[in-house]
């Protein structure tokens, strides 16, 4: 299939570029804002590959969108491009509309006009809410409680009304937290495991005792992939990766993996509105052929080593505008908390 990938520089996104240019044989448009997570090195062993290509731009501008659409004859579109990250949704709520709502409008419009075949929204199991048991079907409720889950579930609903109103082939994806090499850190795993290569502190919201369910970046891409060949319009499909884990564990266990001391735990001031646990049901889609494969204990001691071996990587992200944003979000807490 001829794709428009959008987000592909992100940390999902990069590793589903890749996965559907080498495994699935497609021609894929990379569009990407290069905001502050995306970042090309993601994607650059695939520069010089004949079946991808990559333009630097907006989700939000039409005319770009409308020229890609048209000019590369694009069947299929999945919208990876997302803002993505809680705690900067408390500090700036406004480009999360922007990019998750707005901007997931104007590329359903025009991939609408432009007779796309089929449409991907990559969205988040954040939109149900904390669920504090059981766990989430398709069908339920949608709580969402922070200017991040919020835009997401505004970007579902809209996308789903195009099937409703227009008989637009969409599909929703709803995954859970997901973890792997490239992810940009200021997310957990990834922001704790450089912390802690550094000897830095970790700080840990609350009582450390929120839960959620890790999914591997392999497996959430297999089941995208899944989505847009095998799901059937209209319909959402959560992801859950099966490793559901307490936040407190995650720590130790990456800190037992890194050979470095429970001491680096610093319990501090909790995020505003924090969901206490997310869980979703998945068997809609292992009914259509998916399943995780990950062992969460394999998927994040590869994660360790991946940052262990990639210092290159993330230390310039962690030195530029992460800077200013580690201290707004953690100087304070960080020395008001507390050690485990
Ligand atoms: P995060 O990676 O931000 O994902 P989300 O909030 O979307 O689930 O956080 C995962 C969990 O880790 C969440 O319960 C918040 C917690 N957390 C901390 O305790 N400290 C931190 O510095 C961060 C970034 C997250």
């Amino acid at each position: 299939m001829k794709l428009l990938v959008t987000g592909g520089a992100g940390f999902i996104g990069s590793h589903l570029v890749r996965r559907l240019v080498v495994q699935g044989g497609h021609q894929v448009v990379n569009l990407d804002a290069l905001k502050y997570s995306g970042n090309p090195a993601n994607t650059h062993d695939l520069n010089s590959h004949a079946r991808y290509r990559f333009f630097h731009g907006d989700i939000a501008d039409q005319a770009l969108v409308k020229r890609l659409l048209e000019e590369h004859r694009i069947e299929g579109v999945i919208n990876a491009a997302a803002e993505t990250h809680v705690d900067r949704s408390i500090l700036d709520p406004g480009s999360f509309a922007n990019t998750d709502v707005v901007g997931t409008g104007v590329l359903l419009e025009e991939a609408r006009r432009a007779g796309v075949k089929r449409f991907v929204q990559v969205s988040t199991d954040e939109v149900y809410g904390s669920v504090e048991t059981g766990t989430s079907t398709e069908e339920d409720r949608l709580v969402p409680r922070s200017p991040y889950s919020a835009s997401k579930a505004g970007g579902d609903l809209l996308t789903l009304s195009f099937w409703t109103t227009y008989r637009f082939p969409v599909m929703v994806t709803r995954g859970s937290n997901t973890y792997g090499p490239n992810q940009y850190p200021e997310k957990f795993i990834p922001l704790f495991v450089t912390n802690a290569i550094d000897d830095q502190p970790l700080p840990l919201y609350g009582d450390g005792c929120q839960r959620r369910d890790w999914l591997a970046v392999e497996d959430h891409c297999a089941a995208i992939e899944r989505v847009l060949s095998d799901g059937e319009p209209g319909q959402i499909y959560n992801i859950g990766g099966g490793n559901e884990r307490e936040n407190l564990a995650v720590a130790e266990q990456l800190l037992s993996l890194l050979g470095k001391p429970k001491s680096l735990i610093r319990f501090v001031e909790d995020r505003p509105g924090h969901d206490r646990r997310y869980a979703v049901d998945s068997r809609k889609l292992t009914k259509i052929g998916w399943q995780p494969t990950v062992p969460f204990d394999d998927g994040l001691k590869t994660t360790v080593e991946w940052y262990r071996k990639h210092e290159s990587w993330w230390r310039p992200i962690k030195s530029g505008e992460f800077r200013a944003y580690y201290e707004a979000m953690y100087g304070k807490r960080l020395r008001e908390g507390s050690s485990a």
